[in-house]
């Protein structure tokens, strides 16, 4: 893809190629979140069209993470230009302080989210539908997991139709730390986690705001994840609050889904994990 003018990036020097999985590595203010939230519009830049889960337009939620609108664009002025290849589509974008104002696919214009989503959906072979889904990004801030609590109690059912509630607990939680937490659930209008302390006194129900922040983030991060299923999964600084344990289990985690991940991080633990994991085939 090819940024210009994008938040902290005033031109990409060359085309960022990818792969199926991704490291952004790199100092401060280098541009790694920039790059994630770059790509997080390739689903849908239109700002009245809320992300799955997230309850804003995609632009509005990367302009809440930071300073505002103005903040999209490099400089404060002007617009930015966003091209992404992706297959045989060449996908235009262009926003201003008002938000989207250009978008073509294949050098032609859409001027809606309805046929932009009507033509990515020919060609990448999904559901016009699942195009909203294609992108999901997990920013470094804390403050979006209440608003993504609240969005999965919404879609509880569906959760645990899908097994999710179970299956992460089992695959991620029970291998990393030492209390015995054997599923999430919904117990009196919030997530809690079930923690079977002793035989006589029954299980504890503990909040997942009482979590450690480790485990919480990460519980949190991958019921969305299990949940929208998306194409394109966008990790800011994966490491915070994990312990290295924790990290290298989500690591093999994400690395065994049929998806492209694309993490940015401060820590050598994750590129060490990456780079002698046993799944680090095909990581970059
Ligand atoms: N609208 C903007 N116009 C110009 N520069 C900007 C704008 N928004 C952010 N920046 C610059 O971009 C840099 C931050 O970029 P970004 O957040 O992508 O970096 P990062 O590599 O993720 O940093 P960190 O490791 O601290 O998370 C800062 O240097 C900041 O000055
Ligand atoms: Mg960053």
């Amino acid at each position: 893809m090819d940024i210009e003018e994008f938040r902290g990036i005033r031109k990409t020097a060359e085309p960022l190629k990818f792969t199926k999985f991704n490291v952004l590595i790199g100092r401060n203010n280098t541009g790694k979140t920039s790059i994630l939230e770059a790509l997080y519009l390739l689903a849908n830049p239109w700002s009245d069209y809320l992300a799955p889960l997230i309850g804003r337009g995609r632009p509005n939620f990367i302009a809440d993470l930071h300073g505002g609108k103005k903040s999209l664009v490099y400089g404060y002025t002007g617009r930015c230009k966003l091209t992404y290849k992706v297959l045989e589509l060449t996908v235009t974008m262009e926003l201003d302080q008002n938000w989207v104002t250009e978008v073509k696919v294949n050098g032609t214009r859409k001027n809606s989210y309805k046929e932009y989503s009507e033509e990515l959906a020919r060609c990448l072979r999904v559901d016009v539908e699942y195009v909203h889904n294609l992108t999901f990004y997990i920013p470094g801030s804390s403050s979006f997991l209440k608003t993504l609590w609240g969005s999965l109690m919404n879609v509880w059912d569906s959760i645990v139709k899908m097994g999710i509630h179970k299956r992460i607990v089992k695959e991620l939680i029970v291998p990393t730390v030492y209390d015995r937490f054997t599923e999430i659930l919904i117990e009196r209008g919030s997530l809690k986690l079930r923690k079977e302390v002793d035989e006589e006194l029954g299980p504890l129900y503990i909040d997942i705001a009482d979590i450690g922040d480790g485990i919480k983030r990460i519980i949190t991060a991958v019921l969305a994840l299990e949940y929208v299923k998306p194409k394109l999964v966008l990790w800011d600084d994966i490491e915070i609050a994990a312990h290295p344990g924790l990290l290298e289990a989500v690591l093999s985690w994400l690395s065994s889904k049929d998806w492209q991940v694309f993490i940015a991080t401060h820590s050598i633990d994750v590129l060490t994990s990456c780079l002698i994991s046993p799944l680090g085939t095909g990581r970059s």
